[in-house]
């Protein structure tokens, strides 16, 4: 008996792990995939900041208002600005070789950066930008050194400069001139950006946790009936 429920502590521990797992200099994001408002905030900011350089060309706009909880009429109003159509797919006018041109290399197709990056990677990474004259776009990024991206929220978050960057250990920064949105606020906002970015890489996937513990307590309760079972045939035996 006891053999078998460390055998199912295999089948549990992996997923609390997982959900655990970063390194020492990442941030949280903290996020919830639950909470709509903060994934229609999402949406709202990587339309309006990010599609005109990237593309999520796996995501078709109706799919994501039926997802996020908002009709085709609101989809439309609110988040369509590169095409009229909602069941196109999120994609971006701009042609590769302006793009390497402009940036030295293409913006990649975001549709599943969550996946590659994580979650706290790309939260960092949208906290981290900071003043470098030395850089085409006049910013650096502590977490991704020598970006090729500009800044696209310097206007919400402000400028800052890098203070420390120490090796293994979060690196820390100075606001020298504010931006429309207060710290916290700027903090929140980047959390539902990387909410939605999650939500993009697996759209199914709340449905995929609630169906998998479904899936997990229907496999404990046939265990307790197979187990019956066993030593109804093999009770005579012994
Ligand atoms: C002006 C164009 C532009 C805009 C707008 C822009 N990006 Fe980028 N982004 C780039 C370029 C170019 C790179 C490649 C940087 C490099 O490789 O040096 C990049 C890289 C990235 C990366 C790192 C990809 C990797 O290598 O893992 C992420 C994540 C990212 N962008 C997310 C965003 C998000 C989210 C937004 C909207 C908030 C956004 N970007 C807006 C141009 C842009």
């Amino acid at each position: 008996m006891k053999k078998i429920i460390i055998a199912c502590l295999f089948f549990v521990l992996p997923v609390s792990v997982m959900a655990a797992g970063g390194s020492a200099n990442l941030m949280h994001a903290n996020n919830d995939l639950h909470d709509k408002a903060s994934l229609q905030n999402g949406a709202k900011l990587f339309v309006n900041y990010c599609l005109s350089c990237h593309s999520a060309k796996y995501m078709r706009f109706n799919r994501m208002g039926r997802d996020l909880g908002m009709t085709d009429e609101q989809v439309k109003d609110n988040l369509m600005f590169t095409t009229d159509k909602v069941v196109n797919t999120m994609d971006i006018a701009m042609k590769p070789e302006d793009a390497a041109r402009w940036f030295g290399t293409l913006p990649p197709d975001l549709s599943v950066i969550a996946r590659s990056r994580g979650t706290n990677w790309l939260y960092t990474y949208f906290m981290s930008f900071y003043e470098d004259k030395s850089r085409p776009f006049g910013v650096n990024n502590a977490l991704f050194k020598d970006v090729g991206m500009p800044h696209v929220f310097m206007g919400l978050q402000g400028k800052q400069v890098l203070v420390e960057a120490k090796e293994g250990e979060l690196p820390t920064f100075k606001l020298i001139e504010a931006g429309t949105m207060g710290e916290e606020e700027f903090a929140n906002a980047m959390r539902d950006l990387v909410n939605f970015l999650e939500y993009l890489g697996e759209p199914i996937k709340t449905t995929r946790q609630a169906m998998g513990y479904k899936v997990i307590l229907f496999l404990l309760i046939l265990f307790v009936f197979a187990y019956m079972l066993k030593k109804e045939y093999w009770k005579d035996v012994h």
